[in-house]
């Protein structure tokens, strides 16, 4: 993919991010607004778990800052619909295992880590339009997004849905454990000094809590098509 970020034709690309906490929903939300508007979409998430993945297998861990930032910069990824390709072996159900989670924002808090990710998620903003999710798309990689969500939801309702997510796709997980895990994780994420998840400046939250996905799509479809082109 060629680096359009920062010319004047990419700022004039329209982006639409989705921010939020593990398991709030964003990953699945973001894929589908991206669906019905036919533009990209960014799952900045999985850049992380797969720079823990390469981590893990080079055999080190969330204190390795310069491996791991070497690790991201090198990554050789292809996403292909569903299959995440790294190194030409499809990883899209190895990323999603809790290990690899933990140390994904284990290794989401170092900074050359981020800084090695910075243009590898610009360069996802192509025409016609990006819809990307994470945590810090509309705070620092794309501050000048069109349409900011916040998507949030209570911690327990996350774990029962990532629960059943993981069991969906046969792995096993206790929920009680699911649920510290998220605990843990949403504190590392909020409480970081670099890129923390907070709501970007002018972003709209909504709390997923007791909404289902197509509500929330409707919702973001409703907010993109009442802000019109830009
Ligand atoms: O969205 P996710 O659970 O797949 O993300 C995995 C980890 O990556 C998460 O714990 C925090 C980190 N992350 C981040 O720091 N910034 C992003 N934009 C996306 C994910």
């Amino acid at each position: 993919m060629s680096p359009v970020s920062s010319s004047p034709d990419a700022l004039r690309i329209p982006v639409i991010t989705i921010d939020g906490p593990t398991a709030s929903g964003k990953g699945t939300i973001a894929q589908r607004v991206a669906d019905h508007l036919g533009w990209h979409a960014l799952d900045s998430g999985a850049l992380y778990r797969l720079t823990a993945l390469a981590l893990q297998r080079a055999g080190g861990d969330g204190q390795d800052e310069a491996l791991a930032a070497r690790l991201a910069r090198a990554l050789d990824v292809r996403f292909q619909g569903e299959r995440i390709l790294m190194g030409g072996q499809d990883v899209a159900g190895l990323i999603r295992h809790e290990a690899v989670g933990n140390l994904a924002s284990e290794v989401a808090a170092l900074p050359a880590v981020r800084a090695a990710l910075l243009e590898r998620q610009r360069d996802f903003r192509q025409a016609p339009g990006l819809v990307a999710d994470g945590r810090d798309m509309g705070s620092v990689v794309f501050p000048d997004a069109d349409l900011k969500i916040f998507l949030d939801a209570d911690v327990e309702i996350r774990a029962h849905r990532r629960h059943k997510q993981l069991s969906g796709k046969g792995i096993s997980a206790n929920l009680d454990d699911l649920l510290s895990d998220l605990r843990a994780r949403d504190a590392r994420d909020r409480g970081r000094a670099h890129a923390p998840l907070v709501a970007a400046a002018g972003a709209i939250t909504i709390d997923s809590s007791r909404l289902g996905i197509d509500d929330v799509v409707q919702q973001v479809l409703g907010l993109w098509s009442a802000r019109g082109p830009a």
